[in-house]
C-alpha cells in the first residue's frame, strides 16, 4: 500500500462516527495509551466526545480518512480552556499553566484505528495535518501528552520538530515564513 499526503485526509467527527470510535478505543494497543486508568477514562472520552451538554465545544474532533476509509481519529484542543478540564489521571492545569491566553497553545492527540495502517507515516502525516488546521487558527504553539512509554508516539512528535519540555509534554513553537512572491 502506497501512502501520500494528497490521500490522507481529516473530516470532522460525526455523531455517526461514535460507534467506530469508541470500537478503536477497544483496541489493545490503543486501550493501553488512551484509557491507561481504565473504563472511567473511556467513558470520559466517550463523553467528551459526544459532547451532548455542549461542555467540550472546545475540544474539536476529526476523523482520519485514507482514499476515503476512516482509518482512525485525532483531535485538537485550546489549551486555555483544557487547563480547567478535571479528568482522571491528568493534571493539565500542571502541564499548561503557562498558557495564559485563548489561541495560543493546543494540545493535538490521535490515534490509527486500523492495524493495517499503522508504520506507514500516517501518525506523522496526521500530525502535520493537525498543525495546517492550528496555523489556520493563528495559534502559536502546539503541545501533546504522550506517556513517556509510548515510543512511537514520541518519535512521531520529534520528526515533526516538537521539542521535549518535561517529561509527556512535547511541544512545538509556530513558524509562519512569509515568502515574497
Ligand atoms: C502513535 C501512532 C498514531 C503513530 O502512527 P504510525 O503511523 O504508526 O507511526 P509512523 O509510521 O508515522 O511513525 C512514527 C515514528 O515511529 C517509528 N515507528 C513506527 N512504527 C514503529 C514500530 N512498530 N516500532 C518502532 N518504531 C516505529 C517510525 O519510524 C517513526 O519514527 P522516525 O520518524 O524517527 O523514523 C500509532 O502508533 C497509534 O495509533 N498508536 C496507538 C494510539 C496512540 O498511542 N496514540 C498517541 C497517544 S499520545
Amino acid at each position: 500500500m502506497i501512502i501520500n499526503k494528497s490521500r490522507t485526509k481529516i473530516k470532522p467527527l460525526q455523531d455517526e462516527d461514535i460507534p467506530l470510535f469508541a470500537q478503536w478505543l477497544n483496541k489493545e494497543y490503543i486501550y493501553k495509551w488512551l484509557c491507561p486508568d481504565g473504563e472511567e477514562q473511556k467513558e470520559a472520552w466517550l463523553d467528551e466526545v459526544n459532547n451532548k451538554s455542549g461542555k467540550y465545544d472546545f475540544l474539536k474532533h476529526f476523523i482520519v480518512y485514507h482514499n476515503d476509509k476512516k482509518i482512525g481519529y485525532c483531535l485538537y484542543a485550546d489549551c486555555f480552556y483544557l487547563k480547567d478540564l478535571e479528568e482522571e489521571g491528568h493534571d493539565f492545569e500542571d502541564l499548561y499553566g503557562d498558557v495564559t491566553e485563548k489561541n495560543q497553545t493546543y494540545e493535538i492527540g490521535y490515534l490509527i484505528g486500523e492495524e493495517e495502517y499503522l508504520s506507514k507515516g500516517i501518525g506523522k502525516l496526521i500530525i502535520q495535518l493537525l498543525e495546517e488546521e492550528i496555523i489556520g487558527l493563528g495559534g502559536h504553539e502546539i503541545a501533546a501528552d504522550p506517556s513517556e512509554e509510548n515510543v512511537i508516539s514520541i518519535k512521531a512528535l520529534l520528526s515533526n520538530g516538537f521539542k521535549k519540555k518535561g517529561d509527556g509534554d512535547y511541544r512545538k513553537r509556530i513558524t509562519i515564513k512569509i515568502t515574497e512572491q
